[in-house]
């Protein structure tokens, strides 16, 4: 049998109406499933417990959240509280003290309906980016001098360790030799002379190591021009953490918006919880209406059991998604639809059911 611990935090605005949905899935695969049982433990962390408390998190909130296998993150940020103490303190925040230095972001388009662009296929727009996920230009490092002053100047500094840069480099040939596909590298090193050009080096050197792998690479505007004219050249893609923030959304675009689009923020080595969530926000502009999309916090379920060695599950979960949406009167609003959050949760999940019954 196997158990996962879950933390819930369902977070603000559209967050908790998503994952309401995405554990009705993971509680239907338990009843399924006699091998497999989770248990979930909901922390309220986000804007209100920050006006309440002053804090993103219980002072003890990380120690609190080590002793899960997984944490389950709908989505943090909501006008009232600034974006830099909201993120900073509870979302990267974890992702930087449990490790996550992988951030697993599909981008593959699941029904052709989805993309804005002419004539793609789901062949043509199927790709894997791997997004450092603990330093950078995210690493917190920097200043702000003289302050209100004419002279006032303010530094965020990108920080690219050998570790840091050399690990989630090697993660990524890794993926592309196991999955018998090429590697494509994001970076800027004709402006940014420092990280970039270290970045580039770093590629290079750990290629060497990987000759079986094809490699390309291509400067971040180049690549988000590509990402939209030529989409079928990307397979397994490496970048940085801001360059992956910007890039992933561009993904998000072409297949369908960010209702579609998810990331695990992963801890390889499980010495601390790994985190899953949509990539999207908690979307103010919609909050409350019961209409935010569930598929890509349902997504995220699929990620969440193939990182537990429950790919049988993963894929279950994923061609039901693609089923799905061959049923137009399961699309949300946003893509034209106007089935509400819990009628496509609820679908999916008869839906699954139905597949896995003999
Ligand atoms: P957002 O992702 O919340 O919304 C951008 C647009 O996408 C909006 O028009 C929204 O309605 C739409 N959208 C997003 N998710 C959707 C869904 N599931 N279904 C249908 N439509 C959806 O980005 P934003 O507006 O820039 O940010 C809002 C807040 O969320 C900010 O505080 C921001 O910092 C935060 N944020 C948090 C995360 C996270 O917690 N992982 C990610 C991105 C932004
Ligand atoms: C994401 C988000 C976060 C990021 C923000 C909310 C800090 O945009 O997960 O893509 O930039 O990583
Ligand atoms: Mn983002």
């Amino acid at each position: 049998m196997k158990h996962i611990k879950i933390a819930l935090i369902p977070g603000d605005g559209i967050g908790p109406e998503v994952i309401a949905e995405g554990v009705k899935v993971l509680k239907a695969i338990e009843k399924m499933d006699s091998d497999i049982s989770f248990s979930f433990t909901t922390f309220p962390y986000g804007c209100e417990y920050y006006l309440e408390n002053g804090r993103m998190m219980d002072e003890d909130g990380i120690e609190k959240l080590k002793e899960f296998d997984a944490i389950y993150l709908g989505a943090v940020g909501y006008p009232g509280v600034p974006d830099h103490i909201s993120l900073r303190d509870l979302l990267l925040r974890i992702r930087k003290e449990f490790d996550q230095y992988v951030n697993l972001r599909p981008i593959s388009l699941l029904n052709p309906s989805l993309t804005p662009l002419k004539s793609r296929t789901e062949e043509d727009i199927d790709m894997l980016v791997i997004r450092e996920n603990s330093e950078g230009e995210y690493a917190g490092a920097g200043d702000w001098l003289f302050p209100g002053k004419p002279e006032e100047v303010v530094l965020q500094t990108g920080v690219f360790s050998r570790k840091g840069t050399e690990r989630i480099i090697r993660y990524a040939y890794e993926e592309a030799r196991k999955s018998n596909r090429s590697l494509t590298s994001i970076s800027k090193g004709n402006a940014l002379n420092y990280s970039m050009v270290f970045w580039d080096s770093v590629f290079e050197e750990v290629g060497k190591e990987y000759p079986d792998v094809k490699t390309f690479s291509y400067l971040v505007d180049a690549a988000s021009l590509y990402f939209v004219s030529n989409p079928e050249r990307f397979e397994v893609v490496v970048t940085s953490n801001l360059f992956g923030d910007i890039v992933t959304d561009i993904g998000a675009a072409i297949t369908g918006g960010l209702g579609f689009a998810t990331g695990a923020n992963i801890n390889p080595e499980k010495a601390f919880p790994s985190m899953f969530e949509p990539v999207h926000g908690s979307a103010p502009d919609i909050a409350g209406k019961g209409i935010a999309n569930p598929i890509a916090v349902i997504w995220s379920v699929s990620q969440m059991l193939d990182f537990f060695g429950e790919s049988n599950w993963g894929k279950a979960v994923l061609t039901t998604i693609k089923d799905l949406l061959r049923e137009k009167d399961y699309h949300t609003k946003e893509i034209g639809g106007s089935a509400s959050t819990r009628q496509v949760g609820n679908r999916f999940v008869e839906k699954l059911i139905k597949s896995m019954s003999p």
